[in-house]
């Protein structure tokens, strides 16, 4: 089964049919997961920051949330994401398939394996396969998706100063956000496939003359969630059924 797990501006999974919630209890506390008929068969869904934007990034229960869609059998997680953006050349309506990411988080447990010693590969963090079918949904609606990008998380839930934006910039950083670690993380522990679609709401601060609020990239998402909505399910269209995951402990 696919899951969509939906960011700032996508809290609903209008795109499924017969969506039920279920309340999902997990060792790490009750997560809460949308379950409806996609085009080619059930899909999770899952808003991240909860219903009407309630938990900020760092409050994420990342691991009740990873865990709950492992336990329904979810083999693959396309997420959304807004983002900012470190590059001119990325302004505010860009669509990225994620490649890479830099951690800066600092107070978030990233791991279901606190006991015992995991150490697992990195060298692809976001499932190729996945991403490749994003991609190919974003060619068949005339999509402008680019093909990669790295993503810089933070802790939050404040925004850079520019300062950093310039230093995430300079590391090699296209985007930045909030919420992609631990999730893809944990995703790959339980070897769950994992692609993000980021959407970039508004440029780093220091780099467009205006402060940054979080309104606004509510608003820039809302005028592109539509858009993030086709895409979506277009690749649920084009996802085989029954396909399962790629990305087990060690590889993807
Ligand atoms: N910084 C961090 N997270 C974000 C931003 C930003 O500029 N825009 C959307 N999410």
């Amino acid at each position: 089964m696919l899951a969509v797990i939906g960011g700032t501006g996508l809290y609903d999974p209008g795109f499924l049919a017969g969506a039920k919630e279920q309340v999902i209890e997990t060792p790490y506390g009750e997560a809460s997961v949308i379950i409806g008929e996609g085009p080619q068969g059930s899909v999770a869904f899952m808003a991240r920051h909860g219903r009407g934007h309630s938990l900020p990034p760092h409050r994420i229960n990342y691991r009740a949330n990873i865990w709950a869609l492992g336990s329904l059998g979810v083999a693959g997680i396309l997420a959304t994401a807004a983002v900012g953006s470190l590059r001119r050349e990325l302004p505010p309506g860009s669509f990225l398939l994620l490649d890479q990411f830099i951690d800066f988080t600092k107070t978030r447990i990233s791991t279901f394996a606190e006991e015992g010693v995991v150490h697992l590969d990195f060298t692809r963090p976001y499932c190729p396969r996945l991403g490749g079918y994003l991609l190919e949904a974003a060619r068949r609606l005339g999509m402008d998706l680019q093909d990669r990008g790295c993503y810089v998380c933070t802790e939050g839930p404040r925004y850079e100063t520019p300062a950093e934006v310039k230093m995430f910039a300079q590391l090699g950083g296209d985007v930045v956000g909030m919420t992609n670690v631990p999730e893809v993380v944990l995703a790959r522990e339980l070897g769950i496939c994992y692609a993000t679609v980021a959407v970039v709401t508004n440029y780093g601060a220091g780099i467009a003359p205006v402060p940054l609020s979080h309104d606004e990239v509510g608003s820039v998402m809302g005028r592109n969630a539509q858009g993030l909505r086709r895409l979506l399910q277009m690749t649920m269209e084009i996802v085989p059924p029954g396909e399962g995951a790629c990305c087990g402990k060690g590889d993807g």
